[in-house]
């Protein structure tokens, strides 16, 4: 490929990797885990001091939010509390000392923080939705649709053969080769290309085009263009299924808007984008979810994997189900007795249901985004908000006075320009020292930070990451209960679960107190879930074909 075709497909790398997992041992969670491997269940002491016993008073006013939150109520009167101390501390920070900063800070994080009570409350509320979602009665009100996936058969290692798959749904797009091999063994080998800002938001033929066009030319470089080869396609979007290989977009999520693929079979528009084409063959055996990638990924090597969990740009789950709760499964009298659900958790309290604990902030993110009203349990998790999140605290403390002395700069104060990343980076300097975070501070423009200053910013990038980790273990622990098997594996992957520093951790502990007990659990990092899972997947449904024209 020219250097000009090159730029034109926006193709950024190619990544081969092999069945030793060396391409993923760089981006390993905790610098540590690149393969497959298992994180047995390690109850850690959180490593964070939480604040959640600070109370402290703003001129006349005692803070109340302390104790408050042992219900929805309550929660709702602390961000009332904590709101109105921020307006007093508009007038009294100018003067005050670091501790009495601190403790401000502090004050104002409490609403981002979540008592056991009502992390209790969630796991309630998130069982109550997937249970509605399940159902056909109250299936179209769902918020937590729990889409039937019509993956019934988890590898059972036997799988081989060359497979193609084509990941779309986070940053960027990718195509893959793989070629499943004996004894869990395989290649593969991949090329990132960028999706460019105006076909996220262009038309769908142009976001199929491009998408074929990316096909062809991976195709062509790694000599397999005039073969025929089965393809699996990862389109991690809300997706109704209607088979294996057909399934409808239900709204696109995480910033793609492209007109006119909501209602459309989104395989037949791939099929339609490769024909107008007319250069290649493909066989396009099945469509998934990433979190089924994840899940399915995880399970050619552990048969405990039952759950498959995104924690990247968005955040989603999907689980084995009885084929008799999956009241819309239409296929239920095939004699398996299991199939997998993609929750689609992402747009769980887009009716309301997580007011109790949202903040001024999640407000603020979701009345800026491309999608006012969805996704909302999403925007309070993925790293497609995260840094947001952070940043939009950031500038109401130095607004206030009581970061940086005051003095914000243009960086800081332009949406979007604090990065995810960012959180993480400064959550992985040692206590006490503040290296990552200056560097941070600096890239937006703010180089006067005092110890202080950067203390605080690390507490209010602890308290939005660990209120993500929090929320993400009250859906896992709902689904483990509600699954009761003696011991689940969660497949996990994302750029947020992989690359910051305590999000394993917290999460291991949170969902330890709140599975029941006698259960038990590990979290295992997915070895390229996306990619492996679709070869997977499909691999599955060529041995299904093969069975069945026998
Ligand atoms: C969004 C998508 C969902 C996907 C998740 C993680 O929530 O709607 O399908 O699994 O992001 O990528």
């Amino acid at each position: 490929m020219d250097q000009e075709q090159q730029q034109l497909n926006g193709a950024m790398r190619s990544v081969s990797i092999n069945s030793n997992g060396l391409a993923t041992k760089l981006n390993g969670h905790n610098g540590c885990k690149g393969t497959d491997e298992t994180d047995n269940v390690r109850v850690q002491p959180a490593a964070t001091a939480a604040a959640s016993g600070v109370s402290f008073t703003i001129g006349s006013e005692t803070s109340k939010a302390t104790n408050a939150a042992n219900s929805a109520t309550a929660a709702t009167a602390a961000t009332a509390n904590a709101n109105a101390n921020a307006i007093q501390i508009q007038t009294s920070a100018a003067g005050a000392s670091a501790a009495e900063k601190k403790k401000m800070v502090h004050e104002l994080c409490q609403q981002l923080l979540l008592t056991d009570e009502q992390v209790q409350e969630l796991c309630y509320r998130i069982l109550h939705e997937v249970r509605r979602g399940l159902a056909k009665d109250t299936h179209a009100k769902a918020n937590v649709k729990c889409f039937v996936t019509y993956v019934q058969d988890l590898p059972n290692g036997n799988e081989r053969g060359k497979f193609l798959a084509l990941d779309l749904g986070g940053t960027n797009f990718r195509v893959l080769l793989i070629h499943l091999q004996e004894n869990n063994d395989f290649q593969m080998e991949s090329r990132i290309y960028a999706i460019p800002q105006h076909i996220m938001i262009g038309s769908g033929r142009q976001l199929f085009d491009h998408i074929a066009e990316c096909l062809s030319n991976f195709m062509a470089e790694h000599n397999v263009y005039s073969e025929r080869l089965p393809l699996g396609f990862t389109f991690s979007f809300p997706l109704r299924q209607l088979g294996l290989t057909k399934g409808l977009l239900e709204t696109w999520t995480k910033g793609f808007d492209c007109a006119g693929v909501v209602n459309e079979d989104v395989v037949q528009l791939l099929k339609d984008a490769i024909a107008r084409r007319g250069d290649v063959q493909i066989d396009v055996c099945a469509i998934l979810n990433d979190t089924t990638g994840t899940l399915m990924s995880c399970a050619w090597k552990n048969h405990n994997c039952k759950i498959g969990l995104i924690v990247g740009t968005g955040s989603n789950a999907c689980y084995v189900e009885k084929v008799e709760e999956a009241e819309l499964f239409d296929m239920a009298d095939n004699n398996k007795p299991h199939v997998l659900i993609n929750t689609e958790w992402g747009a769980f309290g887009d009716n309301g249901a997580l007011d109790f604990v949202r903040t001024e902030f999640d407000n603020d993110i979701d009345s800026h985004s491309i999608n006012p009203g969805k996704q909302t349990f999403e925007k309070m998790i993925s790293g497609m908000y995260m840094g947001e999140l952070v940043r939009l605290v950031l500038v109401k403390m130095t607004q206030n006075g009581v970061l940086f002395n005051g003095q914000g700069s243009e960086v800081l104060f332009t949406r979007g320009l604090f990065f995810t990343k960012y959180v993480s980076e400064i959550e992985a300097d040692e206590p006490g020292t503040y290296t990552n975070c200056r560097l941070v501070l600096e890239e937006l423009g703010l180089s006067n930070a005092t110890d202080g200053d950067c203390a605080n910013v690390r507490y209010i990038c602890e308290c939005v990451s660990k209120r993500a980790a929090h929320l993400v273990s009250a859906g896992i622990a709902t689904l483990i209960n509600k699954m009761d098997e003696p011991h689940v594996t969660v497949g996990v992957d994302g750029s947020v679960y992989r690359f910051h520093p305590k999000f394993h951790n917290l999460m291991v502990e949170k969902i330890s107190q709140l599975i029941k007990p006698g259960i038990t659990f590990d979290l295992m990092l997915s070895e390229d879930g996306s990619g492996r899972g679709a070869a997977l997947v499909a691999a599955v449904a060529c041995r299904e074909d093969i069975l069945n024209s026998k």
